[in-house]
């Protein structure tokens, strides 16, 4: 059994995370308010007071847009915070298996992205949290592992595609939805599992970078569309009639995105022995749950 520290207690991964990560050891479970990312001081004596075994970076400063303009808070958070984490790592001779992005990539590109693949972020946020995978690396080279995901929802932590376009569908008729950035879904509870296989495998996983997504590829659109059609077969009352697929730039946003998405998740798919589920069978079962969790909160 190990001693496990997971930051970002509160968080969609985290929260998450948490009840699985107790079938492997005694967790401390934080969330900001016992560490703040930020105040990178005061990582090591956090780290040192707890004496993990395994340390899981599942906070971030997640706002994407937000942080074209708190630049400098989302690199303490994202950037320099995790490079502090694993040098604590490294002290107390703990692994830290820290959570980065497919927003590393330009999306400049017509295939998979594959782990070694040239990075070049296209906003702060990617740039952050290249920022933080290279401290990381640097810090910890032999006991880390970075696991890039994207497209991440489930019913946990804040607002997602899923909750935004169940909330939207029930009252808009009309949608209007981006169809040219592609990418690949992934169910929070399927990127937990895979955190979980690989805090099992332990030293059988070598250290490194490694990409995790749920299989198969869909646009924003493609999404929206799967899921207005699984809410409707599962008896969701949707107000939504039209779905129209626009282009990126007529949804401008501050923080650009990267076109082309999809990781390449073959080298994790071979050491976990089995590849992702495919999004959608994912999503339907997501649905499913969060729907019967919406419809008993209308009931009470
Ligand atoms: N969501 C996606 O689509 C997506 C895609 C690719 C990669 N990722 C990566 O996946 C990881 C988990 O993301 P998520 O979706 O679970 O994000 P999330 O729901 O936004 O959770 C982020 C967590 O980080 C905590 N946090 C934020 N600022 C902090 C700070 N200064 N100090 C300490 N904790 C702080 C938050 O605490 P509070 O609850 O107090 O705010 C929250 O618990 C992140 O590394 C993210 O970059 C996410």
């Amino acid at each position: 059994m190990s001693r496990i520290l997971l930051l970002g207690k509160g968080g969609q991964l985290g929260a998450t995370l948490l009840p699985h990560l107790q079938t492997l050891g005694t967790v401390t479970a934080l969330g900001r308010d016992q560490l703040e990312l930020s105040q990178s001081d005061q990582i090591a004596a956090v780290v040192a007071d707890y004496q993990p075994e395994v340390i899981i970076n599942a906070a971030a400063y997640t706002a994407v847009d937000r942080a074209e303009t708190e630049a400098e808070l989302a690199q303490r958070v994202n950037g320099d915070g995790p490079g502090k984490l694993a040098a604590s790592a490294a002290a107390q001779g703990a692994r830290l298996l820290h959570i980065s992005t497919d927003y590393v990539f330009n999306g400049h590109q017509g295939q998979p992205w594959q782990e070694g693949d040239d990075t070049q972020p296209l906003s702060v946020y990617g740039r952050t949290k290249l920022a933080g995978e290279q401290a990381v690396r640097a810090a910890l080279p032999e006991a880390h592992w970075i696991l890039r995901t994207a497209w991440v929802y489930g019913t946990q932590g804040q607002g997602n595609f899923v909750k935004t376009m169940v909330r939207l569908g029930q009252t808009r008729k009309t949608l209007r939805v981006v169809q040219d950035q592609v990418g690949s879904p992934t169910w929070v509870e399927d990127l937990a599992a895979a955190v979980v296989a690989l805090v099992r495998l332990g030293d059988r996983a070598p250290a490194g970078t490694y990409h995790y997504t749920n299989s198969g590829v869909a646009s924003w659109y493609d999404f929206a569309i799967a899921i207005f059609e699984e809410a409707r077969a599962l008896g969701l009352p949707l107000a939504v009639q039209t779905v129209q697929p626009i282009p990126t730039c007529d949804y401008p946003t501050p923080a650009h995105r990267p076109a082309y998405s999809v990781l390449d998740c073959q080298k994790i798919t071979a050491l976990l022995g089995h590849p992702a589920p495919h999004w959608r069978e994912s999503l339907r079962i997501m649905l499913k749950d969060y729907l019967q969790t919406l419809a008993k909160e209308v009931g009470q």
